[in-house]
């Protein structure tokens, strides 16, 4: 049995899952990465402020199927082959940004979403792209100090491209406070 980490980082049961490997989606799991999605959103029930989460809209299985087409829809997959996470990414201009990651809830803190990001990191690199980015929250434990443990930084206002600053004023129209968010970034061939 193994659980979700309390709001200290501790894990209460150590066991996790065995064998696991990242590999490109496949179309046929596009449906199984959706409710991966909710599983995971579980996690926002600890943080009151943000417990609305735990019920939000999930990335649909149309656009998963579109990124696993371009090559930049991941899983990670335990030794049965039984997807456990997802990281689905995009490449825009030089970067590879990743739109959404998530682990799903009974299989989080056991190191399932470094290795994608880290697989992520790898294929940016082997594209010779740029950067790696993102947007996520700035105060969320699994969020953004957990990517800047992972080596990415927050963009300053002045440092936004206009990619970013046209996503981050659509996450603010569709509630995501602008207050709450940050947009980072990993320079990858530097
Ligand atoms: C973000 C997410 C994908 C990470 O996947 P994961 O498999 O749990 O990741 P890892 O086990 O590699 O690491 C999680 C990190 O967050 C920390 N963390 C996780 N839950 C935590 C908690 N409740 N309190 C404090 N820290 C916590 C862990 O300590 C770990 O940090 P470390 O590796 O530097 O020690 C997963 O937590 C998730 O799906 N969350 C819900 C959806 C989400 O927030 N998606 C990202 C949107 S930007």
């Amino acid at each position: 049995m193994v659980t979700q980490l309390p709001l200290d980082g501790a894990p209460l049961v150590k066991n996790g899952p065995t064998g696991v490997t990242i590999r490109l989606a496949r179309n046929d799991e596009a449906e199984t990465l959706c409710q991966i999605e909710r599983s995971a959103a579980q996690a926002f029930r600890l943080i009151e402020a943000f417990s609305w989460l735990s019920v939000g809209d999930v990335q649909s299985a149309e656009t998963h199927r579109r990124l696993t087409a371009a090559g930049t829809n991941w899983v990670a997959a335990d030794g049965s082959g039984r997807p456990l996470g997802f990281l689905s990414a995009e490449v825009a201009d030089e970067d590879l940004h990743i739109c959404e990651i998530s682990v799903s809830h009974l299989h989080q803190g056991f190191g399932l979403g470094r290795k994608l990001i880290e697989h992520a990191i790898e294929n940016a690199a082997a594209r010779g792209l740029e950067a790696v980015t993102l947007t996520t929250f700035r105060t969320i434990p699994w969020n953004c100090p957990f990517y800047e443990r992972l080596g990415f930084r927050i963009l300053e206002d002045g440092e936004f491209s206009p990619r970013l600053t046209d996503l981050m004023d659509r996450e603010d129209a569709d509630g995501l406070s602008r207050d709450t968010r940050c947009a980072m970034r990993l320079d990858v061939n530097a």
